[in-house]
């Protein structure tokens, strides 16, 4: 690529930065190379030079370009994670987030009809009482309460439990196991010993449903005869995975940002009905995804006037594409009324978040409960004294103390 020569060269990004001078914007380096940069070199913690990817539309074209493969063996973690090893072995059966086409396609058609806008309007009474439910038991704990541990955590923790068909009582087993997972100072062995855990779990589960069915997805992709048990244990552990710790830190640190900013939780409080166009918004403005996604090229590309070698891994920062001006104006700000459809908080293309439906609908009814339960609810703690998950694969809070 030809620089323009009164751009000093900028030195190759050294792992991909993760520490923010704010809670809610993405680390400053990233906006400063979006400008300069939208195609930069990364170095990956491995030695392997790569890429480091920072504008709306290059992610974007990334993501819908079949020359970019999701394939687990082929990646680089942009920086240390314990899940990640320097050369990943390929996606265990049922893991189909690191498949691409024909592996991929034939689980994802499994699994699209029950995540349907229409399935999932189905769950909106049950996700709407398990709401309740918990504001119920925060209210009874009483004042201050950390919102995380009442709130955030155990609604998709347990939404997705029902869904899938795990036993809820077993909370503490795969919430531990998971948390081990995205830790990103876990060593290798721990990361892998709790994926082997939650994988030998979700087999033991899949087995007794196969003599004895009920109403949930595993028996029903059981009765469906499409994928082994092994295949099927796979597709849990990824559901039960993405589908809490994701939600989860939307709910924490989605009420943290609305607490932040108080000209916009009035407008939530006096105008429920906003409250889907500022899930979409708040989606946009935290994106959580905040390490990866990543692909791999598998021929030379051209891409933003920069030549990607096939094998050379991509990453795309999604929290940084989100807050580009050439697509959002005044991206820096927290709008609830602003159309923040076309977003990448989801991703975009064949990988696109398979339980965004889901998620829609627990944030919607969540956020909604929470304002009408508490007109009071604040922080309970100074906002610097607020523990964000920097070290952790998804972004957010570790815990948020509030008081009403
Ligand atoms: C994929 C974000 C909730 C299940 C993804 C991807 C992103 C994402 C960015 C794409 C990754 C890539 O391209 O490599 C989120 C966010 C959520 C959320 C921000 C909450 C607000 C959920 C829930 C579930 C879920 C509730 C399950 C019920 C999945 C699955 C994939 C995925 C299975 C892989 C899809 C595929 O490879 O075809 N999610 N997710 N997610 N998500 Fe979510």
């Amino acid at each position: 690529k030809t620089m323009p020569t009164s751009v000093a060269p900028m030195p190759p990004v050294d792992g991909l930065p993760v520490e923010r001078s704010d809670p809610f914007d993405p680390p400053a380096v990233l906006a400063a190379l979006r400008e300069e940069r939208p195609i930069s070199r990364l170095r990956y913690p491995d030695g392997s030079q790569g890429w480091l990817v920072t504008s709306y539309p290059l992610a974007r074209a990334v993501l819908a370009d079949p020359r970019f493969s999701r394939r687990r063996e082929l990646q680089r973690a942009p920086r240390r994670i314990a899940f990640e090893e320097e050369h990943p072995g390929p996606s265990e059966p049922g893991f189909f987030i690191g498949m691409d086409p024909p592996e991929h396609t034939r689980y994802r058609r499994q699994l699209t009809a029950h995540f349907t806008v229409r399935r999932m309007r189905d769950l909106e009474d049950r996700i709407a009482r398990i709401t309740s439910e918990h504001l119920d038991a925060m209210e009874r704990h009483g004042s201050p309460a950390d919102l995380v541990a009442e709130f955030a955590l155990p609604i998709p923790s347990l939404v997705i439990c029902e869904l899938l068909g795990v036993p809820y009582t077993d909370r503490e087993k795969f919430q531990h196991d998971t948390r081990v997972l995205l830790h990103l100072e876990s060593s290798f062995q721990e990361a892998m010993g709790a994926l082997v855990s939650l994988r030998e779990y979700l087999h033991g589960l899949v087995v007794r449903k196969r003599s004895a069915p009920a109403d949930d997805l595993i028996s029903t992709l059981i009765a469906d005869g499409a994928l082994n048990d092994e295949e099927i244990a796979g597709v849990a552990v990824l559901l039960l995975i993405a589908g809490h710790e994701t939600t989860a830190n939307m709910l924490g640190l989605g009420t943290f940002a609305l607490l932040r900013h108080p000209d916009q939780l009035a407008a939530l409080r006096a105008d429920p009905a906003l409250v889907e166009n500022a899930v979409e918004e708040l989606l946009r403005y935290l994106t959580i995804v905040h390490i990866g996604p990543t692909r791999a090229a598998l021929e030379d590309v051209e891409l933003g006037g920069e030549l990607v070698r096939s094998g050379e891994v991509v990453t795309l920062s999604l929290p940084a594409a989100n807050r580009d001006p050439e697509r959002f104006d005044e991206p820096d700000e927290l709008d609830l009324r602003r159309s923040a459809t076309g977003h990448l908080a989801f991703g975009h293309g064949i990988h696109q978040c398979l339980g965004q439906q889901l998620a829609r609908i627990e944030m919607r009814t969540g956020f909604n409960q929470l304002l009408a339960r508490f007109p009071n609810l604040r922080l309970a703690v100074e906002p610097e004294d607020v523990q964000l998950r920097t070290d952790m694969a998804i972004y957010g809070v570790h815990s948020l103390p509030v008081a009403w």
